[in-house]
Parts: structure tokens; sequence; C-alpha cells
């Protein structure tokens, strides 16, 4: 809450700012106290996602990259950030890891895509496809909290270094946290490598398989 609170607040700054202010000793605009709850059904709040302008990823993208699946599903991905192909597209994982991702739910979980959920820490591309920024990451954070209270899932992967230290508040390297067990806010939440570090690094597969075999167990 506190953090959408200082996103809208910067927003309005950012206006300021467009209108030659460069200091100000007030708040900005007197307007009434925004209403900060989010909406209680996916469909509403990936409209709400939808016509985000709270951080600047808003002003480069093309589509909000909201996340697609079951809406009622068991199992959940979360990475990074949309790629060029996934802001093109509009949906999650569509790319070169998206199809690794494919392949390791589909032939190692033995689960349709289709029967998972696959969302982002951020919803829209950053440019140049860096990281995303703790601001970035932390302004769009009430979506994807609202996402997983509104989806329930019992088990949560955590694809990469970024998922992992948004999700849990921990640093520690993904090298020495990838397949353990995290019991949290009413999920079991499983680190593994982000599938696009699979790609320039094929000799770590082998991890990943032996996490998503103890995943299928879990199951
Ligand atoms: N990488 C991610 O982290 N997410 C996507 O949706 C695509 C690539």
């Amino acid at each position: 809450m506190k953090n959408l609170k200082n996103a809208l607040l910067l927003k309005q700054l950012y206006r300021l700012k467009q209108l030659g202010y460069s200091y100000t000793s007030v708040v900005p605009f007197q307007e009434e106290e925004p209403d900060l709850t989010l909406p209680n059904t996916l469909e509403k709040l990936q409209k709400q996602a939808l016509e985000c302008h709270l951080c600047l990823l808003s002003k480069s993208r093309t589509h909000v990259v909201f996340g697609e699946g079951d809406l009622n599903a068991d199992l959940m991905f979360i990475g990074e950030a949309p790629g060029a192909t996934e802001d093109r597209l509009g949906k999650p994982f569509v790319g070169r890891s998206g199809e690794l991702l494919t392949k390791m739910i589909e032939n190692v979980l033995h689960v349709k895509r289709e029967e998972v959920y696959i969302t982002n820490i951020v919803k829209c591309r950053p440019t140049d496809n860096r990281e995303p920024s703790p601001t970035e990451a932390h302004t769009c954070q009430p979506y994807l909290l609202k996402q997983i209270e509104l989806i329930s899932p019992k088990i949560i992967i955590a694809l990469g270094a970024t998922a992992y230290h948004y999700l849990t508040g921990d640093e520690t390297n993904i090298s020495k946290v990838r397949g353990t067990i995290h019991k949290q806010n009413g999920y079991t939440l499983i680190p593994t490598y982000h599938p696009s570090y699979l790609l320039r690094n094929p000799s770590a597969k082998k991890d990943v398989f032996e996490d998503l075999k103890m995943i299928k167990e879990l199951m």
C-alpha cells in the first residue's frame, strides 16, 4: 500500500517536472485520497494493470504483460520481466526462453503449459532487457501480490535471482538457494535458474532438471 502511495506521488512529481518545476515544498496536488485497494477479481485486476502508468516502464512498453494460464493453478511460475517478444505479443515467456520454459513444464513436470499460471515480477518490459530497478519492482509488486492471493497456488517457482529476491527479500546467490524449499504466505516457494540463464549455460540444465523432479514429487 505504501509502495502504491509513493508511486502515485512520484507520478504527480513527474507531471510537475514535465511542466517545468524543479522544486516544490508542498504536496503537489490536493486530489482526493485515491482508492488504493486493488480489485478482487483477476479480470478487474488485469484491466487495472493494463491501464497502469505508475512507473516509467509504461512510457516505453507496447503491451502490459499481465500473465496467463489457469486462474486456479496449483503451480505458478514467476520470471523477471517481459522481453521484446513478450512486449510485442502481450504474453509472458513466448520468446526463446519461453520455449524452453514450456519444454520444462511439459516434458519434465508432465503438465500442459495452460494448466499452470505464468507471470513476472514486473509487467512491462525494461528497455535493453535490463533488470527492473528496485523502484519498478516495488511499484509493480501490489499487482503480483494480488495475483498470488487470487490464484492461491500451492507452489510458486521463482525463475532466477530477481524473482527469488523480490519474493523473499533474500539476496543470497541463486546458485546457493536453487532447489530449496521455502514455506511462506500459505505457499511453497522453490527457486531455480531462469530459462534464459540456461540458454547461456546449458550445463546448468541438469540442476533445473533435479529441481523440477523434486517439484514433481511435491505435486
Ligand atoms: N524473461 C522473463 O523473465 N519473463 C518473460 O516473460 C520472458 C523472458
